[in-house]
This record gives C-alpha cells, sequence and structure tokens, in this order.
C-alpha cells in the first residue's frame, strides 16, 4: 500500500472511494454529505459501524472521536469491508479536525488501514485480498501552525513501518506448524538481518549443548525439528540505550507428554507468537533505524510426543545451574525461556529486558482474550509497558507477584517445579517462576509479558482479524521509540 500525504483538499483529489469518519451522532457535522440516505440506511455513527455507499464513492465509519485508540479501529473496519472486492485500487482520506496530538491521530490512521487491510490466504484457493494500493492522505483541515508536512510525513512513514512489522508477525504466527519449524524461523532471521543490515546468529544443537541449555534441549528432543536460538541485533552507533527482548517461540505445542486435550491443541501454532513478536520487533527497529541497541533472541522449539519425549519426573538443569523437577511437559515455554533468559542475559547487559510469551491458559482466564499481562519486580517498568501499549492501542494490565504463590513452585527434590502446587494464579506462578532465571543485575530491569490472550483470537476484534494479531509488536516498537527520544542525562 503506497501513501501519500498531501494539502489538497479532498474534493480535488481523484480516488475510487473515500472513507469519511462520523464522531457526530447526529450526523450533523459538515464533512457528512448524505446525511438522508445514511438514516435510511440505519446508520447510527457507532464506533467501527461501516456503512457504504456505493454509487455515492463513500464508506462511512463511525468514531468515538479523532485520537488514536478511535481512529485505528474505525478505519480498520472501514478499509476491511473492502476485502475481496474489486474496483477500489485509489483511496482518499482526510482527518478534517486538528487537535494537539494529530501526528499521533495520523500515524493511527495509517496503521488502522495497513492493519484492517491484512489477510492471510496462503491456504486459499480463492485469493480474498484488499484491493486498496494507493491512498490519498488529505491535510485539508489542518492550519499550517498545527502541524509541517515533516510531522505529518514522519507520522505516515513511522505508522506504515509499524503496522507492516505487525502484518509480517501475523504472516508467522498464522503459518501451520508443518510448514514453519525452528529452521524456518532461523531461515527468515537470516534473510532479514541481510536485507536490513542486523546482526544475526543462530545456535544449533550442537552450540546450545556447548552453551549448557539442557532445559531447551529437553523440551526439543521428541520433535523431528531441531530446536535453535536465534541471535538478531541492532546495533547504531552511540546508542542512547541497550535493550534485550526474548521471545518464545514454539512452533507447536502439543503439551508433550502431559499431552493437551484435542480441542486445547487446536491454535497452538500460534505458541510462537513471543519470538514472531520479537522478529517484527527487530524488523520496525531497523527501518526506523532507532539510535537504540536492540537485541532480539528467539527460542524455537517444538514440543512433541515419542519415545525420546522428555517426562514428568525429569530433573533438568538450566543453564545457570538451577534444577527443575518436571511436574508437567505442557508448561514447557517457561523451560524453553529460562535457558534463553540466561543466554541473553549472558550475552548483553540491558537497560531493559523484556520477554514475551504465550506462557499460560490462566492469563487468558485471569484477564480476558484481548489483554496481555505484565510481570515483573518494577512498578516504574511495569507502568512504562502499560503506558506505551495504550498509546500503540494495546492492553496491558499488570499482574504483581507475590511471596505467597512463589512458595507454592517448590520442590522437594529439585530447587524448584516446572507448575505450581495451586490450581489458582498459574499466570503469576509462571512469572515468578521465570524470575529465577534473572540475574541480580537485570532485576530491576526486566518485565515478562504474558500474550497468551490476545495473539491469537479467532473472531475479528478492532483493528484485528481473525487469527493472529501481532501482539507485542507495536507496543514495544512505541516504547523503544519513547526512549529514542528521552534525554540521556
Ligand atoms: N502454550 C501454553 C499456554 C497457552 C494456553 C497459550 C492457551 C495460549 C492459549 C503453555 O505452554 C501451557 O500449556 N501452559 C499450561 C501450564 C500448566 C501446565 C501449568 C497451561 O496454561 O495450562
Ligand atoms: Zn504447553
Ligand atoms: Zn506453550
Amino acid at each position: 500500500m503506497n501513501f501519500n500525504i498531501t494539502t489538497t483538499p479532498l474534493k480535488e483529489i481523484n480516488a475510487d472511494v473515500e472513507i469519511v469518519i462520523v464522531i457526530d451522532k447526529n450526523l450533523k457535522h459538515k464533512t457528512v454529505k448524505e446525511r438522508k440516505l445514511l438514516k435510511k440506511a440505519g446508520f447510527s455513527g457507532a464506533q467501527n459501524e461501516v456503512c457504504h455507499l456505493v454509487g455515492k464513492r463513500r464508506i462511512y465509519i463511525g468514531a468515538d472521536n479523532l485520537k488514536g485508540a478511535a481512529i485505528r479501529p474505525a478505519v480498520a473496519a472501514a478499509i476491511r469491508s473492502l476485502n475481496g472486492k474489486k474496483g477500489y485500487k485509489t483511496l482518499k482520506i482526510a482527518t478534517y479536525v486538528s487537535h494537539p496530538r494529530c501526528s499521533a491521530s495520523i500515524r493511527a490512521m495509517v496503521e488502522g488501514l495497513v492493519l484492517g487491510s491484512y489477510t492471510f490466504t496462503k491456504y486459499k484457493s480463492q485469493k480474498v485480498k484488499n484491493p486498496v494500493k494507493t491512498v490519498e492522505i488529505s491535510l485539508e483541515g489542518y492550519e499550517p501552525h498545527e502541524i509541517t508536512m515533516e510531522t505529518a510525513a514522519r507520522a505516515v512513514h513511522n505508522g506504515e513501518i509499524a503496522a507492516s512489522a505487525t502484518n509480517y508477525t501475523r504472516n508467522i504466527v498464522n503459518t501451520p506448524p508443518d510448514d514453519f519449524y525452528p529452521e524456518s524461523m532461523a531461515k527468515k532471521a537470516k534473510k532479514l538481518a541481510k536485507k536490513l543490515g542486523l546482526g544475526c546468529k543462530v545456535l544449533g544443537v550442537k552450540e546450545l549443548e556447548k552453551e549448557k541449555m539442557h532445559t531447551l534441549l529437553a523440551v526439543a528432543r521428541a520433535s523431528r525439528h531441531e530446536p535453535c536460538v536465534i541471535h538478531l541485533s541492532h546495533k547504531p552507533k552511540n546508542p542512547k540505550k541497550v535493550i534485550t527482548l526474548v521471545g518464545k517461540g514454539l512452533t507447536y505445542d502439543s503439551g508433550g507428554l502431559s499431552l493437551k486435550p484435542g480441542d486445547y491443541m487446536v491454535t497452538m501454532k500460534a505458541d510462537k507468537s513471543g519470538a514472531s513478536a520479537v522478529i517484527g520487533i527487530m524488523k520496525a527497529i531497523a527501518e526506523m533505524n532507532l539510535p537504540i541497541e536492540v537485541h532480539g533472541f528467539l527460542g524455537m522449539v517444538e514440543n512433541m510426543i515419542g519415545g525420546d519425549a522428555y517426562k514428568p519426573d525429569d530433573v533438568l538443569k538450566a543453564k545457570n545451574g538451577k534444577t527443575i523437577e518436571v511436574r508437567n511437559t505442557d508448561a514447557e515455554g517457561r523451560l524453553v525461556l529460562a535457558d534463553v533468559l540466561c543466554y541473553a542475559q549472558q550475552e548483553v547487559k540491558a537497560d531493559y529486558l523484556f520477554d514475551f510469551a504465550t506462557l499460560t491458559g490462566a492469563c487468558v482466564v485471569g484477564v480476558g482474550h484481548y489483554t496481555s499481562g505484565v510481570m515483573g519486580f518494577n512498578d516504574e517498568v511495569k507502568s512504562l509497558v502499560k503506558k506505551q501499549a495504550t498509546i500503540a492501542g494495546e492492553l496491558v494490565t499488570p499482574l504483581d507477584f507475590n511471596d505467597y504463590l512463589k512458595k507454592t513452585l517448590k520442590s522437594e527434590i529439585a530447587d524448584i517445579c516446572n507448575i505450581s502446587n495451586t490450581r489458582y494464579g498459574g499466570a503469576i506462578t509462571a512469572g515468578q517462576f521465570l524470575s529465577e532465571f534473572i540475574d541480580e543485575d537485570h532485576k530491576e530491569k526486566w518485565a515478562h509479558i504474558d500474550i497468551a490472550g490476545p495473539a491469537f483470537v479467532e473472531h475479528i476484534w478492532g483493528e484485528n482479524p481473525s487469527g493472529a494479531s501481532g501482539a507485542g509488536v507495536r507496543m514495544t516498537l512505541r516504547l523503544i521509540e519513547s526512549l529514542s527520544k528521552e534525554n540521556t542525562h
């Protein structure tokens, strides 16, 4: 999708279709030219309500206001309504009303257009695609002093990068497990690194053994696909900060010998969402060329059953020497992350350390399908994640650790168990398990983000399609962007 930004008034721009955002529920605003027709069609201007007046070549879309959080899903719904249709190559749109954060609204609009036009058609004989190729954005309504062309153009550019990276992540997550396994991610990472000038190191089984990543290797053992850990790096000169991102990359989670029931196994191709988010973030960081050093570590493994499978009752030794009693092979993500977190901290001393994982069903039970849980020891770091997620249009809520729950991970024969002895608080106990693998130096710099809920949802919600959402990409990008603007002293 190509974007052109112009000061030409909307009516002078030729396009196949126009998106008109309606914020006035009485439909009395000057931008609403077909009030009677809309009323007749029963259009009420509610948030995300679409009314396509085909003959008038206008798509009306309701929004509660012109802030990013309302514009993004609204515009996504409008452009999504064209999926599978032909003859809508060019689209025009304006934001009309300016306010102090108008560049954020322009960015949200671009994100909404790119995110809403996403379709995953790889496996369809009849490809349903979005027809829009060119979007003309008119700054009609803005006074020249309110936003410069340069600011607007940057908002468009960054919005495009953020949303395209999200779609890139969605494609990976949506790809079935027989077509996307650890080696596929390694290939993808190498290709991306070459294109964008990122550093890329892939550790295969031999290197993983050398690095003593035995818990990761145990989870991987029964799969016909060998595991790998991928280290991507973006290293600008004189970086303002150093950030490490770690992602859970289970290309399939059958549960292992603690086998999942059939209907819980469906969608477990999405258990690679954490790693997929990290590679998407790396792509966007490189494209924006942010002055922050960013390292992405992806733990790629398939959790299967078989004669060589790791077992409940096994005791494993993680990279940092801690022993783990396995009581459930379906709590495998934390075992993989334990080793990758240790490795990441050995390789990089970071100012912030974030991990992303579809770690627990308990997180989905606790906060619902649309929200990620953020955990850690430092309230400010958790708040920062939540704040930037909100700006980016993602939902995050803190889940606080406590010492009582920590005790439920005790083992009689090893240093710790991989599951807790209570059925409750599973998202937090999983986070507290991970905390055992965070060094003293990184304790206050770490946040664990459980994206099990939003990473994969089987219906449309807001700007997200049915299937993979790309959860974690936009929020982290915003966070890293905010650090790049921060004063260094
Ligand atoms: N990948 C799952 C968590 C999950 C569940 C993600 C639903 C997305 C949707 C994870 O590996 C898992 O199986 N966790 C177990 C932990 C339990 C055995 C302590 C769970 O949540 O049931
Ligand atoms: Zn599992
Ligand atoms: Zn899992």
